[in-house]
């Protein structure tokens, strides 16, 4: 519960970004729930207006905001530009220090959810190039940065079914051999949590042949971002996988798993569930309206199964699917 509207900062971004926003807007602005919302200009859109990704005014509209809810980043044209969108996407993230990233896989005998460090290692690194043409990238992790994601994980698998499998690379990389100390570490004091490690290529070998076997998964940036894209592979693809990105106060981010789609952007027909279980999240993480969160997950299936877009093989259009679950939750509240 919250004293006042819940104020939600969007961000629509790029590509399919601002379409499936509309999506999202529609259905907050139905709910049963005081909400305020304010747009503001982030990614590539914002370059294009003001020269920067993440200008001042967006990301003191962040920090004022309960939560920010956002669509996608990047487009083709600022491909290998020295200002990207992507760019404004990770300050945001270190800005708010939005640590623990969750990203929930669902489906068939599959329930996995990948806790992702989010404002550290490889994105966060020292990177450039040098005067013989080389470039470098540096992934760098303190024990304070592991243990606080590493905790979340421990958490969060207690409250599911007390299965943690923490990924790292630890037979080659010194940042990895760190995490699984620090995660080793805090074992003892969660007892009643199963702790397994799994080396990042065995994980993704496993995440495709056996999703069904994991429950909750801690890992570091770069490998969480490959892993999950690979987990929402397993069930439905990047039009259902959404994301709360959390740090210790609010306000959290969040978003769906899933880019701008160049590829089908301006069309209507991306498939807003990704976004729509984000906004599901922000009501239980933000909220916590248990109740309302779990409501609108159960009308995004319906809704999923009645009006499926494109990308799961129907023909439905955006505004449509979001229709079915603006309808779906009509007729669960009457
Ligand atoms: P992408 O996630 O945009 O698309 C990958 C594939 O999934 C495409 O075929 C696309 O059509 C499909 N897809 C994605 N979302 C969908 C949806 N809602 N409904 C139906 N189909 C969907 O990945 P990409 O093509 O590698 O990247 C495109 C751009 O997005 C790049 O500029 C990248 O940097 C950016 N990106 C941004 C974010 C973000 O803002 N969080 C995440 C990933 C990629
Ligand atoms: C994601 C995206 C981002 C990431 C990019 C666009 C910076 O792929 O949210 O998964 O790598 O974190
Ligand atoms: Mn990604």
């Amino acid at each position: 519960m919250t004293e006042g509207p819940l104020r939600i900062v969007c961000l629509p971004g790029d590509g399919v970004g601002p379409e499936v926003m509309t999506a999202a807007t529609r259905v907050l602005e139905s709910l049963p729930l005081e909400v305020e919302l304010e747009e503001h200009l982030f990614g590539g859109a914002a370059i294009h207006a003001t020269g920067s990704p993440l200008p001042d005014e967006t990301l003191e509209a962040c920090r004022g905001a309960d939560a920010v809810l956002l669509g996608a980043v990047g487009l083709p044209e600022f491909d290998g530009a020295p200002v990207r969108p992507e760019q404004g996407l990770i300050g945001l993230r270190g800005a708010l220090d939005v640590y623990a990233n969750l990203r929930p896989t669902t489906g068939d005998g599959i329930d996995l959810l990948i806790v992702r460090e989010l404002v550290g290692g490889l994105y966060f690194g020292a990177s450039g190039r040098r005067p013989d043409g080389s470039a470098y990238d540096t992934c760098e992790y303190s024990p304070a940065q592991i243990e606080r994601t590493a905790r979340r994980g421990f958490e969060l698998a207690r409250s599911r079914r007390g299965r943690l499998t923490s990924v790292d690379k630890a037979n080659v990389l010194e940042t990895s051999r760190l995490w699984r100390e620090v995660v080793t570490g805090l074992a003892d004091e969660y007892p009643d949590v199963e702790l397994t490690h799994l080396l990042v290529d065995t994980a993704g070998l496993q995440l495709v042949q056996n999703p069904g076997r994991f429950d909750t998964i801690v890992t570091e940036n770069t490998f969480g971002d490959i892993l999950s894209d690979v987990a929402a592979g397993t069930s439905g693809g990047l039009g259902l996988a959404a994301s709360a990105s959390l740090g210790d106060r609010r306000p959290g981010i969040f978003e769906p798993v899933h880019g701008t789609a160049p590829d089908i952007a301006g069309l209507g027909v991306a498939n807003p569930a990704a976004m729509l279980r984000s906004v599901a999240l922000l009501l239980r993480h933000t909220v916590a309206e248990e109740a309302l969160a779990a409501a609108l997950e159960r009308a995004v299936d319906d809704a999923l199964q009645s009006s499926p877009t494109p990308d799961l093989g129907g023909s439905a259009t955006t505004a449509e699917l979001t229709d079915a679950v603006l309808g779906a939750l009509d007729r669960a509240a009457a």
